[in-house]
């Protein structure tokens, strides 16, 4: 296998296979709250880049829901991060945020989406990874859309299983 990027070293320990390891917490004002179980997969060609993929189910009849894919770059020489994301539902964006010790505080910087996206539309996007001193992987996303000021949309853990 290629060895790591050094450019990358920083988020090593972001790298391999994560499931959740019980159902993560889905919430918004304007929704019924719900459960979902989720897949995130982080790996890289040795490029200054990694590549993710996150893949989430309906927590009981195991359905696929939403799904995300992309890019993660460091500025070198700093611990600004930059993740570039496409998301099954039409929507594509650009986060960034600063790397402090194991957790990563992500900010919306551009959004677009599909002329056919479904409403309301996101507005903005804030998210956090924390690698937790226990090792499990905790997500948390927050969202603003046409009708709603920034509020949390989820929260999960994961367990790392390769
Ligand atoms: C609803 C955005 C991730 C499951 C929604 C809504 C938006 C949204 C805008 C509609 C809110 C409203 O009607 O006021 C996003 C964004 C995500 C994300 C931007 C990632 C950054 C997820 C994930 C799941 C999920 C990982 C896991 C299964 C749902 C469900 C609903 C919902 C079940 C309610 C039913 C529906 O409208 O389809 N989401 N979502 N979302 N989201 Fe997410």
């Amino acid at each position: 296998s290629v060895e790591l990027n050094a450019a990358l070293l920083p988020l090593d320990w972001l790298l391999g296979t994560w499931e959740s390891d019980e159902p993560g917490e889905g919430c918004f004002p304007t929704i019924k709250p719900f459960r979902y179980t989720e897949t995130l997969n982080f790996s890289h060609v040795g490029q200054p880049v990694i590549n993710f993929m996150f893949n989430a189910f309906h927590a009981e009849t195991k359905k696929p829901l939403h799904r995300e894919c992309g890019f993660i770059r460091m500025q070198p020489g700093t611990n600004r991060v930059a993740f570039i994301i496409a998301q099954n539902s039409g929507l594509v964006e650009i986060e960034e945020g600063e790397l402090t010790a194991q957790q990563l505080n992500l900010q919306s910087q551009s959004l677009a989406r599909t002329s056919f996206a479904r409403e309301p539309h996101v507005q903005q996007i804030s998210r956090v990874f924390q690698l937790r001193p226990d090792g499990r992987l905790e997500q948390t996303v927050s969202m603003a859309t046409d009708n709603q000021t920034l509020m949390q949309h989820l929260h999960i853990t994961y367990r790392r299983s390769s």
